[in-house]
């Protein structure tokens, strides 16, 4: 009975998701293909996607991306700059507003200011991340960085594309010069970690890490791309009578456990779903977990827990910092501490063939605490960090059903 209920709420489940996900992704905005149709762009089309500014274009809502034709991107080419200057470069030719051939001539009194993609980074100094947009003698439109004294950089040529009042592109003649955005972003190796925790919530886990060897392992993998999910303070200090439980690889695995040696921003996570490796993976030793969406909400879950980003400390090639609502448990640690009981450890397997709640409770009724609190719960039980207000088991039971009757509704298609 209860079976049948899950599965028919989970069909239902499916049935609003599909219904929520198709009008959004077939609107979506892709510039890669838009300027693929443009081979004079070429070239600031491919630097748009090795620097992953193409992502962040198509998830705004209202933009207007100032192209420049290969003969343009050349000056900017032989500078040979680092692949972080030049998005930060091209970033400023991204606004965060809507301008086409109509609005850019019919500006109020004759100058315009856009915020860019490059403000929004947080990383340009003082105005620099702003373009000032003129209307000129004789029909023309003037660019320029706001802080470039008034010269005008790069002139409008002719609208690309545009999807009123949403998204236009436009072609404008040259490269507009920034020596802030040029310049070589600090060594990322320099940036200190733990201080861009401390500073942003994550203190009890920056401390934490200082204290252990682990610290270590991230510094020497900022470098090659490093993203790191740090819990909150108040996730942390109630973990840690538990971490403090752990042996001396254990807390060294836990905290590697919160690292993935990659460089992922949150537009990467929101489109890679699936499982990753970590700084704690070590062969047959997976310390694996799943990035899964859960609408514009980005979630990590392991087999006893579900954390939520809720968050961004730092998002700048090859670093991002995530804050979590909760300490991520991972599976090689936590299956241990269980208290004897006649079911087995819920294997993912297990859950999606056959959903039955009842099999899998591990605990005592659901608690009546918050998940965060674990100091209430029965020591060493690890269900208590889990849910969002339910029994393990039956949210278990009910992301196994809705698996299971995705895998059906495709086999039907
Ligand atoms: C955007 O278009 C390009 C080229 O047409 C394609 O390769 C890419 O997969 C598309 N991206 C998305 C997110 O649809
Ligand atoms: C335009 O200029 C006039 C006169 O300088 C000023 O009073 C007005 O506030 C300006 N409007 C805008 C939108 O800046
Ligand atoms: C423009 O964006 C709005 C808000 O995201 C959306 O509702 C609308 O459908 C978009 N219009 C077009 C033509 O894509
Ligand atoms: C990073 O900042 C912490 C304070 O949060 C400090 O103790 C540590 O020495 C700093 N590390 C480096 C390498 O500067
Ligand atoms: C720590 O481990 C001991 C022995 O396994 C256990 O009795 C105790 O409940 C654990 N404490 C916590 C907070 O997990």
């Amino acid at each position: 009975m209860q079976l049948r209920n899950a599965a028919v709420a989970a069909a239902a489940t499916v049935l609003s998701l599909t219904l929520f996900l198709l009008p959004s992704t077939t609107n979506a905005l892709n510039i890669t293909h838009i300027l693929a149709k443009y081979p004079e762009f070429s070239t600031f089309n491919h630097y748009l996607t090795v620097t992953q500014l193409a992502p962040e274009i198509n998830s705004r809502e209202t933009i207007t991306v100032c192209a420049v034709d290969n003969a343009g991107m050349g000056g900017l080419l032989s500078k040979h700059l680092t692949l972080g200057a030049i998005k930060n470069v091209l970033s400023l030719h991204i606004l965060l507003d809507y301008f086409d051939a109509k609005k850019l001539h019919l500006i109020t009194n004759g100058t315009a200011l856009a915020a860019t993609i490059y403000q929004a980074t947080g990383s340009a100094p003082g105005s620099s991340g702003f373009v000032k947009i003129t209307d000129l003698k004789g029909g023309a439109v003037g660019f320029s960085p706001e802080d470039n004294g008034g010269e005008v950089a790069a002139t409008f040529v002719k609208s690309v594309e545009a999807v009123p009042y949403n998204f236009s592109v436009i072609q404008i003649s040259t490269i507009l010069p920034s020596p802030e955005a040029e310049a070589p972003a600090p060594a990322p190796s320099q940036v200190n970690l733990t201080a861009a925790m401390s500073a942003h919530g994550c203190k009890v886990f920056a401390d934490t890490l200082l204290a252990s060897g682990a610290g270590e392992t991230f510094a020497g993998n900022i470098e090659s791309g490093l993203t790191v999910f740090c819990p909150g303070d108040d996730a942390m200090k109630s973990f840690l009578p538990k971490y403090k439980n752990l042996t001396a690889d254990g807390k060294q695995s836990l905290l590697e456990y919160h690292g993935m040696p990659v460089y992922e921003s949150l537009s990467d996570l929101r489109s890679n779903n699936g499982l990753v490796n970590t700084l704690a993976t070590d062969g047959a030793k997976q310390f694996s977990f799943t990035v899964q969406n859960d609408g514009t909400v980005v979630t990590i879950k392991t087999p006893t827990v579900t954390a939520r980003i809720v968050s961004t400390l730092v998002d700048k090639e090859p670093l991002a910092i995530f804050q979590l609502d909760k300490v991520l448990m991972p599976r090689e640690l936590f299956k241990s501490s269980l208290p004897p009981t006649p079911a087995p450890a819920p294997a993912p397997e297990a859950k999606a063939k056959a959903p039955k709640p009842s099999s899998n409770h591990k605990s005592p009724p659901a608690p009546a605490v918050p998940a965060d609190s674990p100091a209430d719960a029965p020591a060493g039980d690890v269900a208590d960090q889990t849910s969002n207000g339910g029994p393990a088991g039956f949210i278990g039971a009910r992301f196994g059903a809705v698996i299971f009757s995705l895998c059906f509704a495709f086999i039907q298609l």
